[in-house]
């Protein structure tokens, strides 16, 4: 006999006469759109359209949130357009009934409301959101290529407007309760103790529905409509390039395309989504999705959860890292030499704290986290130890030998180091095996990866727990082992330096940077080397260029003996005015051979992925896609160098990285990794 699979939805009859329908996924911590849920939900809706009870809500018995979506997993078994636009038009149609039902319908959130998630929510006639900083609510479906296709494209326009729809669905941002309040995506916040009254209220009330204001209503006139989708395309032109990412712009035609007939314009936004779900750049985003899951796994290999951090260098890195714990709520000391070397990092946490938090109680507290702390009385409480000092191995051994004595025996002891073998600076330890790298990328707030660098020697337990702290903090850690340049760095900078060599060549900039950017990356190579500064790109080059063989160009150390550093002098490869903004009108962009361009910087970027997988600096490709997304911003669109290599051909591009070598010399010569991959 077989058993009883568990229900995903628990039904409650209350005395007002009012059903909760609470969202349970057996056997997971996340609710998310299964394909058992969504047959059951429609089950349901059968039970409550024959028998209409006085009011339906909607609520998850999830700690973490509502619902989290549709299962993303599900994204990549679809075979055929017809067979997704089915599937899609089926959860439409459930969503229809429930808001066809003739009693209120509320939709009570907590946390994560997002995706197919929030689309369902729209389905109700009103919206509940607890005002806790834990709620999330959204359409990020444009992240992975897509955009709303539960009808969610359809009703949030029709609730707020399309001005602010599309500000919502073409970012794909996540609003906090306060903010989706004022945006009038839900109707009403409340403090969890009374969140459960004022979904009642709503019920037995009934109060007219949230309508769009007249302004955002009027936009909707068909003889104003194409002018309000060029306007929109036009500014997602600015952050997206249409063959890249085709599917904010899907969503404007789809809006400015709308059929007069309310089923028809469901029916169109089904079969976009269909469409777009099968095309490579959502196959990529998709991949990259789960990817990221990967990652986060490695955090949850051990339970270690931090309370005390204390950092030490106040400088560039250790003084945002030590912003960036605070910010996630730990309880951090900034140690450095002087009270005048961590103010200059205290200014920067509350600008970071302001900008994030926003209301005055909550960044109080978290300056009331982070205090400075000279004479290093944190390092005896600390649950986690980072040292961020100046990158010099004497310095740094010095300060590991007295600090080492007042160390918890259970605490994780890292360095943020960006080139120094671990195995040399764990040399003047007691305990060598407890030292675990934690590389962190500049600027940290914005880079998501951390490096969880191990030597020969380093104990699994430590890199174990030094990847949960990374999880803790909101980041995501990729293990990777301790050789020149790491894994980010070391792929980075051959690229860099053959932009650089192709500028001493007389090719103009900006179409070096342009190469590079038409190829999906981020900012361009020039602009990476400027914004990074260029004595620390000619520091790490120096440093890799024996191991790596790699030749630096005289450019870069003529502009340094000028005085330019880069974006922060004002002046680099490219001038910059005060507000550091780029000045680049005058230079010429033009250049005949734009595919050579895109060759020689990917390829020597590649190359050096592939010798990295050789000398297994990372497990294997997919980790290594992932960290050159995560930690670079290699075209997300492109799935990571790995993936893109095996789209292309690694036999292809083997023998133009040949070609290349023939023309332009030995750093293009294939490493012996490529063997592994033909
Ligand atoms: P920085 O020069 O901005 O700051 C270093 C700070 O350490 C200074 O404030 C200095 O006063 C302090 N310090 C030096 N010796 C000390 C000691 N014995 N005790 C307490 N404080 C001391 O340096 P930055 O750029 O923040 O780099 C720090 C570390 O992070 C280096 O190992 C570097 O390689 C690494 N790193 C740097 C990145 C960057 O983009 N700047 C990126 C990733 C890692």
């Amino acid at each position: 006999m077989t058993r009883r699979q568990k229900s995903a939805w628990h039904k409650q009859l209350d005395s007002d006469g009012i059903v909760w329908l609470t969202l349970d996924v057996p056997n997971s911590q996340t609710n998310t759109l299964t394909a058992a849920v969504i047959e059951e939900l429609a089950a349901e809706v059968e039970l409550l359209l024959a028998e209409v009870p006085k009011g339906l809500v909607l609520r998850s018995a999830k700690a973490n949130g509502f619902l989290a979506g549709a299962d993303i997993n599900s994204f990549a078994e679809q075979e055929s357009v017809d067979e997704t636009y089915a599937a899609i038009k089926k959860v439409q149609d459930i969503f229809s009934r429930i808001e066809s039902l003739t009693c209120p319908s509320v939709a009570m959130i907590h946390g994560f409301c997002l995706g197919g998630g929030l689309e369902l929510a729209l389905a109700c006639d009103y919206r509940v959101a607890e005002d806790a900083t834990s709620t999330r609510i959204g359409l990020p479906e444009v992240k992975l290529g897509i955009h709303p296709g539960y009808g969610g494209s359809v009703r949030l326009v029709e609730l707020i407007g399309v001005l602010p729809a599309m500000g919502i669905m073409l970012t794909g941002r996540n609003l906090s309760a306060r903010a989706a309040k004022k945006l009038a995506v839900v109707d009403r916040i409340a403090p969890t103790r009374q969140i459960e009254r004022v979904v009642r209220d709503l019920i037995l009330t009934a109060p007219a529905k949230q309508q769009p204001a007249l302004l955002q209503r009027l936009l909707e006139k068909s003889l104003i409509r194409p002018l309000v989708a060029l306007v929109l395309r036009y500014k997602t032109k600015q952050q997206a390039k249409q063959h890249h990412y085709p599917a904010p712009f899907a969503l404007i035609d789809l809006w400015q395309q709308q059929a007069s007939n309310r089923q028809q314009h469901f029916a169109a936004e089904a079969l976009s989504v269909a469409k777009l779900i099968q095309t490579d750049t959502a196959q990529n985003l998709v991949r990259l999705f789960l990817l990221q899951d990967r990652l986060k796994a490695f955090g949850k290999q051990a339970k270690f959860q931090a309370q005390r951090v204390h950092v030490i260098g106040a400088g560039i890195m250790g003084g945002d890292i030590a912003a960036w714990c605070a910010l996630q709520g730990l309880t951090v000391t900034l140690q450095d030499q002087s009270a005048a070397q961590i103010a200059p990092a205290i200014k920067r946490a509350h600008s970071l704290f302001k900008r994030r938090l926003k209301l005055p109680h909550l960044v109080q507290a978290a300056m009331d986290r982070l205090s400075p702390d000279i004479a290093g009385s944190g390092v005896a409480r600390a649950d986690v130890v980072i040292e961020a000092i100046y990158e010099n191995l004497e310095a740094k051994q010095t300060l590991f030998k007295s600090i080492e004595p007042q160390l918890r025996a259970d605490a994780v002891l890292a360095t943020n180091t960006s080139s120094i073998p671990l195995e040399l600076l764990a040399e003047c330890l007691k305990q060598p095996k407890r030292l675990v790298g934690l590389h962190f990328f500049n600027p940290v707030a914005r880079m998501q990866l951390v490096e969880i660098v191990y030597g020969k020697t380093t104990l699994k337990k430590w890199q174990k727990q030094a990847a949960a702290f990374v999880r803790q903090i909101g980041r995501l850690p990729l293990p990777v082992k301790s050789s020149p340049g790491f894994l980010v760095n070391r792929i980075l900078m051959p690229y860099v330096l053959e932009a650089v060599k192709m500028e001493q060549e007389g090719i103009p900039i900006l179409a070096i940077d342009k190469a590079a950017t038409d190829f999906g990356m981020p900012m361009g190579p020039i602009e990476l080397a400027d914004a990074v500064g260029l004595d620390i790109c000619l520091s790490v080059a120096n440093i890799l260029a024996p191991s790596l063989n790699l030749e630096v160009p005289d450019s870069l150390q003529r502009l340094i003996s000028q005085g330019h550093l880069g974006r922060k002098t004002g002046q680099g490869f490219y001038q910059y005015d005060k507000n550091n903004k780029q000045i680049s009108k005058q230079l010429a962009t033009e250049y005949d051979n734009r595919d050579l361009l895109r060759q020689r910087l990917t390829l020597r970027l590649i190359n050096e992925c592939i010798a990295c997988l050789d000398e297994a600096v990372v497990e294997d490709k997919e980790l290594l896609d992932a960290g050159m997304v995560f930690g670079t911003g290699f075209a997300p669109f492109r799935g990571g160098p790995m993936h893109y290599t095996q789209q292309q051909g690694a036999q292809t591009l083997k023998q133009q990285l040949e070609d290349l070598a023939t023309v332009f010399g030995s750093q293009f010569k294939p490493n012996s990794g490529w063997e592994g991959l033909l």
